[in-house]
């Protein structure tokens, strides 16, 4: 299959009912996105695929022939991060830091689809994404200087 991934194509031998989530971590060594539930329950692995968030343990190799998926990993670099991911080091929202990754994913695919999202869309866009850490306040606080930083 090929697959587009971070902006680099690839072309991989992997059984076609194989979890993107699996794909990126042990084919393609990518870890940032995270196992967390394995049901579409936590958000940990989100990336995005077409520009959309989605969940990464819920979509299967074959779902994504020909598409473009981004993960954490290029969605900014260290140099020339991505506004939410500014705004995230800005905030200091990362507690132990597991779900961090999916956050992110979720808040700039809100933000790529309504630069200017009220508190209730920011809840209802992040409700699926869980931190057993708690920084929610941190995370919306995040989101918030990202929009500003936009200008939005
Ligand atoms: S691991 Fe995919 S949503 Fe939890
Ligand atoms: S920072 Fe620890 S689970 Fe979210």
């Amino acid at each position: 299959m090929r697959l587009t991934v971070d902006g680099t194509e690839h072309e991989l031998d992997v059984e076609p009912d194989m979890p993107l989530l699996w794909l990126l971590r042990d084919e393609l060594g990518l870890h940032g996105p995270k196992y967390g539930c394995g049901i579409a329950a936590c958000g940990a692995c989100t990336v995005h695929l077409d520009g959309l968030a989605v969940r990464a343990c819920q979509i299967t190799a074959e779902e994504v022939e020909g598409a473009e998926v981004t993960t954490i990993e290029g969605l900014g670099t260290p140099d020339a991060p991505h506004p939410v991911q500014q705004a995230w080091i800005e905030e200091q929202v990362a507690q132990c830091g597991y779900c961090q990754s999916g956050q992110i994913m979720q808040a700039a695919s809100l933000l790529a689809l309504n630069p200017a999202p009220t508190d209730a869309e920011i809840d209802a866009a992040m409700s699926g994404n869980l931190c057993r850490c708690a920084s929610y306040p941190r995370i919306r606080a995040a989101i918030r200087r990202a929009i500003q930083s936009e200008g939005a």
